[in-house]
């Protein structure tokens, strides 16, 4: 009887994976360009198949993947929701995700613009000239800042259709400010790069490095304080300049 039980339990155990579960997606499974969305997927956080994502299963999986807390989770949702034509949506899929430039633009860090190709696809060598400027393993905010730089600097030099709004800036520092929020540290504005790697590379959430969710819950807070420490990392002037020495008037820095 044991035998039997046990064997019955492997059986159910390969045919119906339990939340949480990683398994890779299908074929048929609608995934988009975002590396979370399609992990929590691959997890069974988000259902697997990737449809049908109304507010309340996005807020549950926010909660069960990433501690997400229930405002924010919500706010995220409704910020995703024009992904579908329908004006009047009440969910939202994957692959809808891919439509350009409604969420989805130019100069991700893992995806090729979408006039070279698939803009929802992992691309190992677009990532592979993201990870270049990610020169330690605690990654800084300037690291992650410098690679969000130098692939918008490749799209606007070689892509005749490069776009990149002062909407499509805001939802991209808040992409950067995404692994420091999951892999790392909001206060300090840095991320665990092997984390980060793990997660692009396999869409899967790093639990056998030894990675776990945020006990405390990630509030609309954490996110804005990493998103600043972006913000302030994009600037290219140095904080100090020794051009100007003597003087600390006002007019100094007016150059007549
Ligand atoms: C990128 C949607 C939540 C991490 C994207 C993109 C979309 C998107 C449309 C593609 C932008 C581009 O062209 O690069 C969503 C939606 C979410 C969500 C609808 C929830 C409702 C999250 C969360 C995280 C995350 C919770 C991690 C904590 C990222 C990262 C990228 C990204 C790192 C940039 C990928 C790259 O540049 O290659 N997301 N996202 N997202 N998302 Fe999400
Ligand atoms: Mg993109």
């Amino acid at each position: 009887l044991l035998v039997a039980s046990v064997c019955l339990g492997l059986a159910f155990a390969s045919s119906q994976a339990q939340p949480g579960e990683w398994h890779p997606a299908l074929d048929s499974d609608a995934r988009g360009p975002c590396p979370m969305m399609n992990t929590l997927a691959n997890h069974g956080f988000l259902h697997r198949d990737g449809l049908n994502l109304t507010q309340d299963h996005v807020i549950k999986a926010l909660g069960d993947g990433l501690n997400f807390d229930t405002s924010l989770a919500k706010t995220m949702f409704e910020m995703a929701l024009p992904a579908n034509p329908d004006p009047n949506a009440t969910w939202f899929t994957l692959d809808q995700l891919n439509r350009h430039n409604i969420l989805e633009h130019d100069a991700s860090l893992s995806r090729l613009d979408a006039y070279y190709g698939s803009n929802h696809l992992f691309n190992p060598s677009v990532f592979a000239s993201s990870k270049a400027f990610w020169t330690s393993s605690v990654l800084s905010a300037q690291m992650l800042a410098n690679s969000k730089l130098a692939r918008q600097i490749d799209s606007r030099a070689y892509n005749p259709t490069y776009t990149f709004t002062s909407t499509m800036e805001q939802f991209s520092l808040g992409e950067l400010a995404a692994p420091i929020i999951a892999f790392g540290n909001s206060t300090e504005g840095t991320a665990d790069r092997a984390l980060v790697e793990y997660f692009f590379e396999n869409e899967r959430l790093p639990i056998e490095l030894g990675w776990a969710k945020k006990e405390e819950k990630v509030t609309l807070q954490d996110i804005l304080r990493a998103v600043q420490h972006i913000r302030e990392a994009t600037n290219l002037i140095t904080g100090n300049s020794t051009r100007h020495t003597g003087s600390s008037h006002a007019t100094r820095d007016l150059h007549f």
